[in-house]
């Protein structure tokens, strides 16, 4: 186990939306980052190469555009053996992709999980793991808030029961072989530099473009969104600091949300507001592999690191389509 605060973390999924702003606030407190990222086509790698022009002007920043999935080339990367921290965030991300592309979703998240733990199972430093799950894994759970200690095995999408997997590999490598790792298991997160794939992007372009927006079982879908400063500094809590609590086990699993679940009528009210403009709604059924209500038990991370998310959709909306003007100029 690290006792002293690592100062040179290897961040995997570097390029991406929560790996830009995770790079930027390790950085920012002075601490090295070594990027690796193999940068693919999901959604316009022009966005991922713009995330990494701003990081390559800083300090104690490196990349390697590598797949984690080809371990040999992953753990050849330079500065790899270097680091005292792993924040493992690549993955192929999307449920509703993983209908069309499944094998994408086995060779990054399946194997490129297995290719991270088995990197830091043989890691000269024994570096913690962070890595990233979904609160999808929660499936078709009716209960909440969810919470980590809910059964988790009725995955209603493949990128859920990847996620999951993720889980699975991990508690194993934590018993055979003492790794320390914490998954996170994120609810849907947003801010500039976020997802093209995600509604507060796609909402926010359409109604900028006076295009329709197709709205979901009538709106009445819950999510909790978390704004991406909130989760970052959860997320480099759990990588740098030591837990508060005593006696957690190696391998620990939280939430990382927001308490504060949001319809997704009132949610697009606050993007209408933002933009200055109405949508105009297509409304469709639920779609397959989607879930009614995600919305975070937090009480585990705030115990253990003081998580505290405090940016309310109203105030971080407004933040994220001001980003969206000035980036895509619109
Ligand atoms: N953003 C959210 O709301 C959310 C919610 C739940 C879980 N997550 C998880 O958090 C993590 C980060 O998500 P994000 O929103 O930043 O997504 P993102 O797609 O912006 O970032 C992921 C990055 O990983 C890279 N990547 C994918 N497969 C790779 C591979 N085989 N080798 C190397 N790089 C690879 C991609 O090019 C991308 O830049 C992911 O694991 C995702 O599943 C995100």
């Amino acid at each position: 186990m690290t006792l002293s605060r690592p100062q040179h973390v290897l961040l995997t999924g570097a390029a991406g939306f929560i790996g830009f702003h995770v790079a930027n606030n390790l950085l920012d407190q002075g601490i090295r980052v070594t990027g690796v990222d193999n940068l693919n086509a999901y959604y316009p790698v022009q966005l991922k190469t713009d995330r990494l022009a701003l990081l390559a002007k800083r300090d104690g920043f490196s990349f390697h555009q590598v797949d984690i999935a080809d371990h040999d080339a992953f753990k050849a990367a330079p500065g790899i053996n270097d680091a005292d921290a792993v924040v493992h965030l690549a993955a192929q991300a999307g449920v509703r992709y993983s209908l069309e592309n499944p094998f994408a979703y086995g060779q990054s998240n399946l194997i490129g999980h297995l290719s991270v733990i088995e990197l830091v199972r043989h890691h000269p430093n024994k570096p913690r793991l962070v890595y990233a799950s979904s609160s999808s894994v929660y499936g078709a759970n009716s209960k909440a808030p969810f919470s980590e200690g809910d059964r988790v095995d009725n995955p209603v999408s493949l990128y859920a029961a990847t996620k999951r997997s993720n889980e699975m590999m991990s508690e194993s490598y934590a018993r055979l072989y003492g790794m320390e790792q914490v998954g996170l298991r994120f609810f849907t997160v947003y801010g500039p530099w976020g997802r093209p794939d995600m509604a507060y992007w796609t909402f926010t372009r359409d109604i900028i473009e006076g295009r329709p927006i197709r709205v979901f079982n009538n709106g009445h879908l819950k999510r909790d969104f978390t704004w991406i400063d909130d989760i970052v500094a959860g997320v480099v809590s759990t990588a740098l600091d030591q837990p508060k609590t005593a006696n957690l086990p190696l391998h620990r699993i939280y939430n990382i949300g927001n308490n504060r679940p949001v319809e997704l009528g009132r949610f697009i009210e606050i993007v209408e507001e933002a933009v200055g403009k109405k949508a105009e709604k297509i409304m469709e059924p639920m779609q397959p592999g989607d879930v009614h209500a995600t919305y975070a038990n937090i009480d585990a991370l705030a115990r253990d690191h003081g998580f505290a998310p405090t940016t309310k959709l109203e105030d971080g909306i407004p933040r994220f389509v001001k980003w969206y003007r000035d980036y895509t100029k619109t």
